[in-house]
């Protein structure tokens, strides 16, 4: 068998144990989702705004929706605050990926960063114990700030550890466990399992269970050889690890591989995230990153999935529970085409088709919502919308954005534009999750036609100005971007670069 295509035990273990943090990921941005309602009446009752009139009509899910309880302003307020502070989390820790990752290496780095997530979800699973809405909010702020470096540090290691031929189809596992996730607290968090009035403190708490698992597997996973060799220089520490991962084969031309990708970084600057923000021979490169990762949040994905089932009701579907979990199931499978997709399609054609569909979708959700009540058949229209609006996203904007960073950046400035890409991302997630119920509130049924302006913007920017970077080697893409890199007043900046970045 060809040496650079095996795939051993250990590497199957290293990748699902890792690919546990991504799980997680998803299961905290799904699990706000369906017990919406349930939660706002234990704030509006802690907040002491709970009247009895409502309490006596409250008895299960479908009576609460009638309910005026939630459409207080500080039960409003504490639950937008709920979805969105996981966010600010996310954004403040992503800057942190490169620095947890470099301190005692990859595995160590997942490792430490769990008892973050435990102690979220024990913050939730215990929040009947004192004032729920102040222990859910402190527990979500806190797995956000894991997520943000679980986030970084899944795909950071998978892609370290991954065989070349088998790199891009690894690389998407990070989203894939992400939407398994999402489906996961989908599903246990229906009325008749999780979601119910007695459970949900135990459907949060749950977020933190896959760290349990994650710790008891990373003791058995390989260091990253790559951290070993070309940041640590330790040679036979690598080979180890090297040959636990690929098992019994020749290991000289991926020992050959690191060794040149190691003087290549020893050649090149480490570039600080402030160096980067300022100098022009990146600019480019750094521009189209972060709109990739700006089109893929203000898509309004996360409006979809932190709101379905508020989506749903406003569609006038009567189960809206069950049409969110079909979304999760479909984000899944879409999942899957992508990765079986990206290789061959390319990034630049997946991400035009993925964003030009989810703009149309957005106006036909438009044109669903407005005409429901004139005919009863417009339900399935924005239903069928919201579909398709999830599949478009999976085919291209929802997996590239988080590993075409890597691709665009050589080694030297690849940390600090990953922590800034990073950073946009969670920002942008933040501000989704945040004002969506207030756009909402404003907007009505025409709120997805921000998002379809939104939509066609990014469309038009990725048509313009996204080249393709299937196939091509690093050296190919960075003279794609930089053409001012061999002009003098590039040269001399990237030689500045170097020499501050050594002083
Ligand atoms: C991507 C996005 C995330 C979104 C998810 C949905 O991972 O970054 O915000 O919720 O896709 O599948």
């Amino acid at each position: 068998m060809e040496t650079g295509k095996q795939i051993t035990g250990t590497l199957i273990v290293a990748v699902f144990t890792a690919a546990l943090g991504s799980l997680q990921f998803g299961y905290s941005l799904g699990v706000i989702n369906a017990p919406q309602k349930i939660i706002e009446k234990h704030y509006a009752r802690s907040l002491g705004v709970w009247s009895e009139r409502s309490d006596s009509s409250v008895n299960d899910t479908e009576d609460m929706s009638s309910s005026e309880t939630g459409k207080h302003p500080s039960v409003v307020m504490y639950w937008s605050l709920s979805v969105a502070i996981f966010s600010i989390g996310g954004m403040v820790s992503s800057f942190l990926v490169g620095f947890v990752g470099d301190l005692k290496g990859r595995v160590k780095g997942m490792l430490m960063i769990n008892v973050l997530a435990v102690a979220a979800g024990l913050l939730m699973g215990l929040c009947r114990m004192w004032k729920p809405h102040i222990m859910v909010i402190s527990g979500r702020a806190v797995m956000g700030f894991y997520c943000g470096l679980t986030s970084g540090l899944v795909p950071m290691y998978i892609g370290e550890i991954a065989p070349k031929a088998y790199r891009g189809a690894l690389g998407t596992i990070h989203q894939l466990a992400t939407v398994i996730g999402i489906l996961i607290s989908q599903v246990i968090g229906l009325d008749f399992v999780l979601g119910n009035d007695e459970m949900w403190p135990l459907l949060l708490g749950l977020s933190g269970a896959p760290a349990v698992l994650q710790s008891l597997l990373l003791p058995l996973c390989p260091e990253s050889p790559r951290y070993l060799y070309i940041l640590l220089g330790q040679e036979q520490e690598a080979r180890k690890s090297l040959h636990r991962l690929k098992g019994a084969t020749d290991l000289t031309s991926d020992l050959e591989e690191m060794r040149r990708e190691k003087q290549e970084a020893d050649r090149e600057a480490r570039v600080s995230i402030r160096s980067l923000i300022l100098s022009s021979v990146y600019r480019r490169q750094l521009f189209v990153a972060l709109m990739m990762h700006l089109s893929q949040q203000f898509s309004g994905i996360n409006a979809i999935f932190y709101y379905s089932t508020a989506i749903f009701s406003q569609a006038g579907v009567s189960q809206p529970v069950y049409a969110t979990i079909g979304v999760g199931v479909i984000n899944t499978v879409f999942t899957l085409v992508s990765v079986a997709l990206v290789d061959k399609a390319g990034r630049r054609s997946l991400t035009l088709i993925g964003l030009g569909g989810m703009c149309c979708c957005a106006v036909a959700m438009t044109v669903g919502i407005r005409f429901q009540n004139d005919f009863s058949w417009m339900s399935y229209v924005s239903m069928s919308a919201i579909f398709l609006f999830v599949s478009f996203f999976e085919i291209g904007p929802g997996p590239i954005p988080w590993f075409i960073v890597a691709e665009l950046f050589s080694q030297g400035p690849r940390p600090a534009a990953i922590a800034l890409a990073g950073c946009c991302n969670w920002t942008s997630n933040f501000i989704i999750g945040m004002t969506f119920p207030y756009i909402q509130a404003w907007m009505d049924c025409y709120v997805f036609i921000l998002f379809a302006v939104l939509l066609f913007g990014s469309t038009v920017f990725i048509y313009f100005r996204v080249p393709e970077t299937k196939g091509k080697t690093f050296e190919e893409i960075a003279a794609m971007f930089q053409k001012k890199r061999k002009t003098p007043t590039g040269i001399a900046e990237l030689q500045q670069l170097k020499t501050s970045s050594e002083a």
